[in-house]
This record gives structure tokens, sequence and C-alpha cells, in this order.
């Protein structure tokens, strides 16, 4: 069949009517797979390679194959491309404007392939540049958390459970804390493009491919690890896929919660930061108001990561091997994923790197409200009573205090020798802030001693991560 007569659908043998023109609409992927233009070409640049070394095209042809595919490459990126929704998808809006422009040699690039295999891979490939620009943003976001962290080396306040105040630790313990969590978050991407750099090409629609490719050959041009094992299982599996939206769901739960902390902390009631006036935004109707916007985003498009995974996850559910169209509704929860992880790391390292701490208030009421509390049990315990003989007494004395309006500091000697006669005026020196952060020196404390080695471990994982 020469180019001028192709029909409408690449199957249209099979069909004696056209398609609906509400069946077409409905059934188009072409609005949001056309992004995946690049990785299509490059798979079938290499399938072209593949069927000329197997002998099912020569030289001549697989030269005119790979300059058609050139030159649809830069109509593409041109913008000039002339997309036509009535031909379903990228794959075939590729394939057809190949043979317009390739010659009937274009026909020939389908051999022994089909758009079940040829989606599996794009979206494969797809991932592994997502994977590879995502690492970069993830340790920019290190970066800019260990850099306030560095900062303020000394700055302490008050550390919550239950969000009451609990202990008091240091300001770059607590930020040093998301550093860790981002670092697994790296490292369970890095474990999932195991399983993305897999190659499912060859798979054909199902069954195989009925052609000699050299597979091991193939997954080698396009810098796979290996071949897919199973044909069904490769043109059937989102694994890879699922496992990449479930990675992005809890890292944005990291920095979901990274923006909780710091509008909580933007407070009147808290005053610890002040965002930058260029990472807030005022109100419509309130004049003094400075709402932290961007933080609050961060956290709200949280939401929609969650929920692109449960989408796909539903759509997976329950489909019987191999392919089903369904599975064409992969692509907008990992598409909407990638966007979203994309602007949320863009903006994290510059609303971070312009916040303000405000370590005087942080110093301030990091010692308030008896927070100390534990260090006076473990005092206690050092005089050799039974931790929960002490946590008794410290209890009964924080009663005392509450009543009489007293900080657990301001209690003179006579009223701690009234609760305890262990106590003496030594104890003044334990229930101190700085007493009680020296204190927690064992490994990942918040001392600052052991501080600073986890500051040189985070370094450390940065870069590793760099290298991995
Ligand atoms: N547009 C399809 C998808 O995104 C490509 C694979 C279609 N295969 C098929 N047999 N209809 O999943």
């Amino acid at each position: 069949m020469t180019a001028g007569k192709l029909p409408d659908k690449a199957w249209s043998g099979r069909f004696s009517q056209g398609a609906d023109p509400a069946a077409l609409v409905f059934t188009s992927s072409l609005a949001f797979d056309r992004r995946l233009w690049r990785h299509d070409l490059e798979g079938s640049a290499a399938w072209a390679r593949a069927l000329c070394r197997a002998g099912l095209i020569g030289t001549d042809e697989l030269a005119t194959l790979l300059k058609g595919l050139e030159a649809v490459g830069a109509e593409l990126e041109s913008g000039g491309f002339p997309f036509r929704r009535e031909l379903e998808d990228i794959h075939m809006n590729i394939e057809r404007r190949l043979i317009e422009l390739a010659g009937p040699v274009g026909g020939k690039l389908h051999t022994g392939r089909s758009r079940n295999d040829q989606i599996a891979v794009d979206e494969r490939l797809y991932l592994r540049d997502v994977l590879r620009h995502l690492d970069d943003g993830l340790s920019e976001a290190q970066r800019a958390l260990l850099g306030r962290a560095e900062e303020h080396p000394d700055c302490c306040m008050p550390g919550y459970t239950h969000l009451q105040r609990a202990q008091p630790v240091l300001l770059a313990h607590h930020l040093l804390a998301y550093v860790f969590m981002l670092a697994r978050d790296r490292e369970r991407f890095m474990d999932c493009r195991a399983r993305v750099n897999v190659m499912p090409l060859g798979s054909a629609a199902l069954a195989g491919t009925a052609f000699p490719i050299d597979r091991e050959a193939l997954a080698r041009d396009l810098g796979f690890a290996a071949p897919s094992p199973n044909s069904m299982d490769a043109v059937a599996d989102r694994d890879f896929l699922l496992e990449f939206l479930c990675h992005a769901a809890i890292l944005g739960m990291h920095l979901s919660r990274l923006s909780a902390d710091l509008t909580l902390w933007a407070t009147a009631e808290f005053g610890f930061v002040e965002f930058s006036d260029a990472f807030a935004t005022g109100s419509s109707i309130m004049p003094q108001k400075k709402n932290p916007d961007v933080a609050e985003l961060i956290r709200g498009k949280t939401g929609r990561l969650y929920g692109n995974l449960q989408a796909a996850l539903v759509t997976m559910k329950g489909l019987p091997l191999t392919y089903n169209s369904d599975m064409q509704e992969d692509k907008e929860p990992l598409f909407d994923t990638v966007d979203t992880l994309e602007a949320i790391l863009k903006i994290v390292p510059p609303m971070l790197g312009t916040l303000t701490f405000k370590v005087e208030r942080m110093r301030e009421v990091a010692g308030a409200q008896y927070s100390t509390a534990t260090d006076l049990a473990d005092y206690l315990v050092r005089k050799g009573l039974p931790f929960r003989e002490a946590h008794e007494i410290v209890g009964k004395t924080v009663r005392y205090g509450l009543a009489h309006g007293k900080e657990l500091s301001e209690l003179s000697l006579t009223e701690f020798q009234q609760i305890s006669p262990l106590i003496d005026k030594d104890v003044y020196a334990t229930i101190t802030v700085e007493a009680s952060l020296r204190a927690r020196a064992a490994i990942g404390g918040t001392a600052p001693e052991a501080v600073r080695r986890q500051i040189e471990a985070a370094k450390e994982l940065i870069a590793r991560g760099r290298r991995a």
C-alpha cells in the first residue's frame, strides 16, 4: 500500500464502519500521551536497529527509517507536527507521519512489535529520565535544609510530641530530621529504578515477537539492564509505575509535614519563623495578613499525589492478563505526579533559603513549661533512684510548680528537698536547656556534638546519592 492510500485507522482492514466521533474522542489518549514523543522515538529507533540486525530490513531501509524518525522528531520539537486525534495516540501519530515523510518503508517499523510493548517501553524510558531529575531536585532540597541547619548550629527550641512541648532540641536537629527522610526517599527512587530499568520491547502484543530479535542487544542499545523475562508479564505490568507513585506519595508526605511545621511556626502563637514576603501572600480583605500559602500548597498538593496512587492502583486491580485498555488510564496520574513533584521541589529550596528563624523566641521558650522535667528525673536516677520512682517524684514537683506558678529552675533548694532529700544544689546545673541538650549525646541525639555528627553523616549521604 502506498502512503497516499493509507486508511484512517491502522486496523481498518477488519472494520466495515468507521468509529463514532464520540467513541473516537473517548478512546483517544493523544492529548496526554503526546508528551512521550521523545521516548517513543528513542524506542522506535532502537527497534528499527533491532529489525536490521535480525535481517528484516536492509541497512538502506534502516537509514531511511532513522532519517524519517529524526524528521518527525524535528517537527515535534518545533511544534510543526500535524497531530491527528483520529489516530488515537502518540504511537500511531508518529508512525503515520513517518510513513508520510519516509515513504512505505515506514510501514515496516511496526514489524513484530505491538503498541502494548511499545507503550511499556516508552513509559519506562520516560520514568528513567524523571528519576534522574527527581534525584537532583531531592538533593537540592536536602542541601537547602542542611544549609539552614549549619547556619544555626546552636539555636535551641522546644521539641514536641503530641504537639505539646516535650524536651528542648536543637533547631538543626529538627531540620536534619527532614534531610534523613529525603535520603530515604532518594533510596526508594533508586531502588525503583532497578525495576523500571527492564526492557519490555520484543514482547509484542503478549506472546512475544515472532521474529528473531536479539532482545539482549536491544536492551543494551536502549541502556536497559536486561530484557523482561516473560512477555505476558511485560505487557501487563505496571508495578514500576505504581511503585513510583507510591514513593512519590511518601515523599509528598514528608514535605507536607515540613510545611505543616513551618506553617505552625509562622503563627503569632509560635513565632518561630517568618516567611519571606516573596514566599507568602496577603489577604484580599484583611490588610494585616501574611499567609504562608507556598507551604500550605505544598501540603495541599500532597493530596493529589495520594489520589494519583490510588487511581492507578484501582485501575490495575482486577484486570485479567494481559494488556487491557484500562491501562491507558495510567498516564494522567503518572504525569500529574511528576508535574506536582517538580513544582514542589522547585519551590522548596528558595522557600527554605529565605525563611527567617526567630532564634531568640525559640531560645526563650525552649526551657519553659517544665521541658527539662525528664532531666530532673534522670538526675534522681543518677542519685540511685529507680526511674519509675523518679518519674513520680518529678510529676509531683511539676504539680507543685504549676500550683505556685514556678518553673523548675525557680524552685528553691528547700522546696526541692521537701520533694526529695536526694536533690542537692547541683540540680540547677542539670535542669538548664544547655545541660538537657548536652546530655543527649548518644548517636542520633540532640547534643551539639551528636548533631554535628549528623551534619557530617547527612553530607556524606547527599554526596553518595549523587554518585549512585
Ligand atoms: N494508547 C495505549 C495506552 O496508552 C497504547 C497501547 C494500546 N494498545 C492497544 N492494544 N489498544 O495504553
